[in-house]
């Protein structure tokens, strides 16, 4: 028996030549004659926005099964193995946004454009699901195959939203791009050990403050600049790589105190689980909170969003005019035109999540303009 995924590749191969369509009653026809469209469902967020001790009595850690997605996020990685996010790792625009606020007290606007922006790009609009890692059988391709005639690639895609200079995954033309990698860590462990606060607990050099995440930084791109010829480190990639250095620092912190301890951290990073005894920050982190802590990260050692020329120099963009150039970037150019060719429900849906993108940037929506199948 094919499995759901092979029988969507081959028809999608067996497409490229117009005259030859899928079989009657092959899947992929049952997806688009059969499979309704879903509305996206509204976030139900609680109105307790305070510390909590993470996680309760009813999302215990279970590993993932051989068929469950898991990708690039530790922070949706660790969701998801608690039960927070569905535990196969394919989930709905609600999902994401609940578990986030729930787990991590991440504010609802910041939350909602970064699931939608991982919906538009990398999941199925239509049926309101994503996968938190690749491919999956369980999300068919776009109507209308508008992004390509194969299934939505999930967040752990490089391009869209995956890029380089992350902390602890390869740029994904050097090596693995998705999976938790030993060697970056260990420099991330290293700066901890060098520019770390002492505690009592855990032990000397053993809290990960600003300045080690500035001094990790620094040198993850002096390193990335040699190593990766095709380094591309634009606006949007520029924020949401310094955004996540933030998240480290604002999420993964102890609520109690608001520091970060090296078993911690290791606890997120390498096991995918809460630590023992974790309290979510006392109040949510927005878009501000995380512009801030990122801004404070990179101007110890400044840096402008660019990419690497053919000779190797690191050439920084001449950045355009817009509402924000980091919306700009990452939303406009990043997501596919033929988003705006859609009707009826799907764009529905799509209008609403174009909507969340632009929110926490205060932008009106720009329609997008990137390329379809990337
Ligand atoms: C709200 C929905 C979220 C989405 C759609 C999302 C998606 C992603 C994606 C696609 C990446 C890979 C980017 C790259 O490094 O190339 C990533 C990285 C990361 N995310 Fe998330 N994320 C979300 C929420 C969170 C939360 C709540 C946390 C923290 C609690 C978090 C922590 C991180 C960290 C630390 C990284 C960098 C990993 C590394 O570079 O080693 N994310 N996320
Ligand atoms: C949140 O608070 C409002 C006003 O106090 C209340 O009407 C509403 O039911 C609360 N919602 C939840 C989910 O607790
Ligand atoms: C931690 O550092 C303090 C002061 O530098 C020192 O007195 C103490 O012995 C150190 N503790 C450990 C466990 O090494
Ligand atoms: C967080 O802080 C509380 C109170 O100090 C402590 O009991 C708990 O062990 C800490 N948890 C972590 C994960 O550091
Ligand atoms: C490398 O290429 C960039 C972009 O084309 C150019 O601006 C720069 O001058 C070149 N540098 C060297 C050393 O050739
Ligand atoms: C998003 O939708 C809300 C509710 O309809 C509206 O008030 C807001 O102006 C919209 N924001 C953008 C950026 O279009």
């Amino acid at each position: 028996m094919l499995s759901l995924l092979q029988t969507v590749l081959l028809c999608a191969g067996s497409l490229i030549s117009r005259s030859v369509v899928c079989p009657a009653g092959s899947l992929m026809g049952t997806y688009l004659a059969e499979q309704p469209g879903v509305p996206i469902s509204i976030p139900v967020t609680s109105n307790c926005t305070g510390i909590k001790k993470i996680p309760d009595d009813d999302h215990p850690f279970i590993a993932p099964g051989p068929d469950d997605q898991r990708g690039p996020c530790p922070g949706l990685n660790t969701l998801a193995n608690h039960g927070y996010l569905p535990r196969n790792g394919i989930v709905t625009f609600a999902q994401i946004v609940e578990a986030v606020g729930e787990g991590f007290n991440m504010e609802y606007d910041l939350a909602a454009a970064l699931a939608a922006f991982a919906m538009l790009g990398r999941g199925n609009a239509y049926l309101d699901l994503v996968s938190i890692g690749g491919e999956s059988p369980l999300i068919p391709p776009l109507p209308g195959f508008i992004d390509g005639h194969h299934a939505p690639y999930g967040i752990s895609k490089h391009g869209r939203f995956e890029g380089d200079m992350s902390i602890t995954r390869q740029d994904a033309a050097i090596g693995d791009n998705v999976n938790f990698q030993e060697d970056l860590y260990d420099e991330l462990l290293l700066y901890t050990g060098k520019y770390g606060d002492d505690s009592p607990v855990t032990g000397n050099s053993s809290i990960v403050t600003l300045k080690v995440m500035q001094e990790f930084k620094y040198s993850r791109f002096l390193e990335d600049q040699v190593k990766n010829p095709v380094l591309e480190y634009h606006p949007g990639r520029f924020a949401t790589s310094y955004g996540e250095a933030a998240f480290v620092l604002e999420f993964f912190a102890n609520g109690t105190d608001g520091k970060l301890s090296v078993p911690a951290m290791g606890s997120f990073f390498r096991y995918q689980t809460f630590p023992q005894n974790f309290y979510r920050r006392p109040s949510p982190a927005d878009i501000g909170v995380i512009g801030w802590t990122s801004h404070r990260i990179m101007i110890a050692h400044p840096l402008r969003p660019g990419a690497n020329a053919p000779n190797g120099t690191y050439v920084p963009d001449i950045v355009p005019r817009s509402c924000d150039h980091v919306y700009y970037d990452l939303a406009v150019k990043n997501l596919p035109a033929t988003l705006m060719t859609t009707t009826g429900l799907f764009r529905k849906n799509i209008d609403f999540l174009l909507n969340k993108t632009a929110t926490p940037f205060d932008c009106p929506v720009i329609p997008p303009i990137g390329a379809p199948d990337i």
